[in-house]
């Protein structure tokens, strides 16, 4: 066994990872090299938060820039890069306010403590928030409750009460689930981690008729959509509705940790001493954030998003043509996905990656692609390639040896 493999066994908990099994040391744009020289294209894109790709020009010297005058502050004095990287986030959503935090799954606690404070003083303390099976919210006790996947919750109930969940993109069972004490719903615009599952095209903008008619608060979880990955700079954008609160993370620091929770000003009810955290909106990640999202609208790497997406999404259709295996291409932007017809994700995966490519299998049969939104159309048929073989490969493996 592998020296850092075996130290790995030994230290961490065995939550599941390291699928891949290789050792990274490097990265530059969107490729990465392991401990042997090996070079991979990197479509996991370190679950889609490295936007820029790895150790952009950019982040490397916002980061030294920043960590040369102010690391660290807190909450109870004014810096000036969270205040810069507010005013991207205000005037680029069209909400009022935003709280700087550290993780999505933080991000989304604080969306559903601010509801619930909405519900308390407008909603005659209403306080249960609806989600969608299949959903993704994050680790955190209460995002556990609010993800709707019961084999991520079965080991830790009790949960903490007040969430419930409705199938994605089924606006009638949305609608028997609104109840007096419901205070919000929160959705992702597409959901990531759940398999890349696009909801019909005016789906949101019924949920958004849904949660006015009700009176109560709409809730967008943008932690992977967010930040270009779609083709648009949130993915609201292409339902041309707007939430009361929205989550963003990942792909807004691109690949050092920061998330933030925005409202508008009817749901943004926080007072004093409501909320806080020590890290949140430090003045060294906040200077990164607003670096990378600055660069992002500057370049526009969200119509590179858009533009590569679409070629991407087209080549895999081509794909499902050719492949009886492939079952289905879901996705926009650069957040797509195959669902085969066989559980070859894992193998697939895993092939891939003996072939140079980086991808991020959904067992049993989805792998799913977040490649850094400056990747180009040579990087893409580099990447089918791969996956071509590598199809070419899993569709002949027997049913009886896959998923091992
Ligand atoms: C939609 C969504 N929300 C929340 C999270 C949790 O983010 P974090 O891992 O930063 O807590 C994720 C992570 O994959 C996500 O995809």
């Amino acid at each position: 066994m592998n020296h850092w493999v075996e130290l790995d066994k030994r230290y961490f908990m065995d939550t599941g990872h390291r699928r891949l099994g290789v050792t990274l040391v490097r990265g530059e744009g969107a490729r990465v090299w392991d401990e042997a020289g090996k070079e991979y294209l990197d479509f996991i894109g370190g679950w889609a938060a490295c936007s820029l790709g790895h150790c952009h020009p950019v982040i490397v010297e916002a980061l030294r820039e920043q960590s040369t005058r102010l690391i660290l502050a807190t909450l109870d004095v004014y810096t000036t890069p969270q205040i810069e990287l507010a005013e991207m986030l205000i005037s680029t959503s069209g909400l009022a306010k935003v709280f700087v935090c550290n993780s999505g799954a933080e991000a989304n606690e604080g969306a559903v403590k601010l509801a619930r404070k909405y519900g308390k003083l407008h909603l005659n303390g209403a306080y249960e928030v609806i989600s969608a099976l299949k959903s993704f919210h994050g680790r955190t006790l209460a995002m556990v409750a609010a993800t709707g996947k019961p084999e991520y919750q079965a080991p830790f109930t009790p949960l903490p009460e007040g969430f419930t969940h409705v199938p994605y993109n089924d606006l009638p069972a949305l609608r028997i689930a609104v109840r007096e004490r419901t205070c919000a719903i929160l959705l992702e615009p597409i959901q990531g981690e759940g398999g890349v599952n696009v909801p019909t095209e005016d789906y949101l903008q019924q949920v958004r008729a849904l949660c006015d008619e009700r009176g109560i608060l709409l809730i967008l979880d943008e932690v992977q959509t967010g930040c270009g990955r779609t083709g648009t700079l949130w993915a609201h954008e292409h339902s041309g509705i707007r939430p009361d609160i929205m989550t963003v993370g990942k792909g807004l620091g691109g690949g050092i940790p920061i998330a933030a929770f925005l409202a508008n000003e009817r749901a943004a009810c926080f007072g004093p001493g409501d909320h806080g955290s020590t890290y949140g909106g430090n003045p060294l990640c906040s200077a990164v954030a607003a670096a990378v999202l600055r660069f992002i609208l500057k370049e526009d790497l969200v119509g590179n998003a858009a533009r590569v997406g679409r070629y991407f999404r087209e080549r895999l259709l081509a794909l499902q043509e050719k492949w009886d295996i492939v079952k289905e291409v879901r996705g926009r932007g650069l957040l797509l996905a195959v669902e085969f017809t066989r559980p070859v994700a894992l193998g697939m995966a895993r092939v891939c990656r003996d072939r140079g490519l980086l991808i991020n299998p959904i067992p049993p049969q989805t792998i799913r692609f977040m490649p850094p939104l400056i990747i180009t159309m040579q990087d893409v048929d580099q990447a089918m390639m791969i996956v071509e073989s590598a199809v070419g490969q899993v569709s002949q493996v027997t049913a009886s040896s896959e998923g091992a």
